[in-house]
């Protein structure tokens, strides 16, 4: 059977018709709010490749979670900026770091009602601006897990709901899951940056965060543009090390790997809608060339449709306002 007995176009007449066989909405209690906060600041201090964000002082983070909270966004990602660098990242398990503060400030004010999200990671710590340790010019990989191991505990202490790790180290998870379970923080989730490609749209991120490596890259590290098998297969050794969640980072250029992701296991997928992505749609925006609020909504449709449960954006703090139709 088809045309003229089939008509695709009788189920699009009308606005309640659409509505009523929409597959795919995006709830705001679905989406993660990243933030990032900084050592030593009194007042917000804007990105400048990042339109409408800022790096916020600890002093203002109570705030933001309100913020979040009233666009029904349920959790915030933190991201640090330490005063101090050095080749230890020692502000990154600081006890009184600018994290665990941050953390601290939060979960004292809102408590359970919104969710705190830590970025387990060295790269902002570090004088170099890598994600681990370095001798002789190479990251260290095992060394490095020692690390991550302590800025999670330090996390937990400071009473995050739920860690991150974003180096792309081998065997991260797992030391990380067990750093939590010695400390006794068997409780504490992970959701893990799983596949995260080596990528160009983290640009406006580590102008923001001051994290750009100071020599190389990160292609050691993080994954080629080119594998998709071998996120599947980064995915799966997460898992087994016990990720209660996996992440798929950039969105947009890795939809394709948000779908094998969704179709291969069971667990949350998580998709980080990432700076570059963020800064490339208020860059067209600011100059008339797209609608804003209509391409928010597409992208965030894309990659709910592609198979993420939950998206990490930049966005998420006017959810109200680009999710209003009008
Ligand atoms: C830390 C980290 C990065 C991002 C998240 N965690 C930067 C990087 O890997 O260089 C990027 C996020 C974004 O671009 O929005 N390793």
């Amino acid at each position: 059977m088809s045309f003229p007995t089939v008509r695709m176009r009788r189920l699009r007449r009308t606005a309640a018709l659409r509505e009523m066989l929409n597959q795919i909405t995006i709830q705001p209690s679905n989406l993660i709010y990243p933030i990032f906060v900084e050592e030593g600041i009194k007042k917000p201090i804007p990105i400048a490749s990042m339109p409408g964000y800022n790096r916020l002082p600890v002093s203002t983070v109570v705030e933001e979670g309100k913020a979040a909270l009233a666009q029904g966004v349920k959790s915030i990602l933190l991201f640090g900026i330490p005063a101090k660098k050095d080749e230890a990242a020692t502000s990154a398990y600081a006890k009184n770091g600018v994290v665990q503060h941050a953390i601290r400030e939060l979960k004292g004010a809102l408590g359970e009602d919104l969710v705190v999200i830590g970025d387990v990671c060295l790269c902002e710590y570090m004088s170099h601006g890598h994600c681990g340790i370095v001798e002789n010019g190479e990251v260290q990989n095992d060394q490095t897990l020692e690390l991550l191991g302590k800025v999670a505990v330090s996390y937990a202490e400071a009473g995050v709901d739920i860690v991150a790790p974003s180096a792309m180290m081998d065997g991260q998870v797992a030391a990380i899951r067990e750093a939590l379970d010695d400390a006794g923080f068997e409780q504490v989730p992970i959701m893990a940056y799983s596949a995260k490609y080596a990528s160009g749209f983290y640009g406006p991120f580590r102008e923001a965060a001051e994290s750009a490596p100071q020599f190389g890259n990160r292609r050691s590290y993080q994954m080629s543009q080119g594998s998709q098998q071998e996120a599947l297969r980064e995915i799966e050794l997460d898992i087994a090390e016990g990720a209660d969640m996996i992440m798929v980072k950039p969105a947009l250029a890795y939809l394709d790997v948000i779908a094998l992701a969704k179709a291969n296991f069971n667990v949350p997928v998580v998709a980080y809608n990432v700076s570059g992505e963020y800064s490339m749609v208020k860059a067209a925006a600011q100059n008339g060339w797209i609608d804003e609020k209509t391409i928010i909504r597409e992208i965030l449709t894309g990659i709910k449709r592609a198979g993420a449960d939950l998206i990490i954006t930049y966005h998420a703090k006017d959810a109200k306002i680009w999710l209003n139709q009008t």
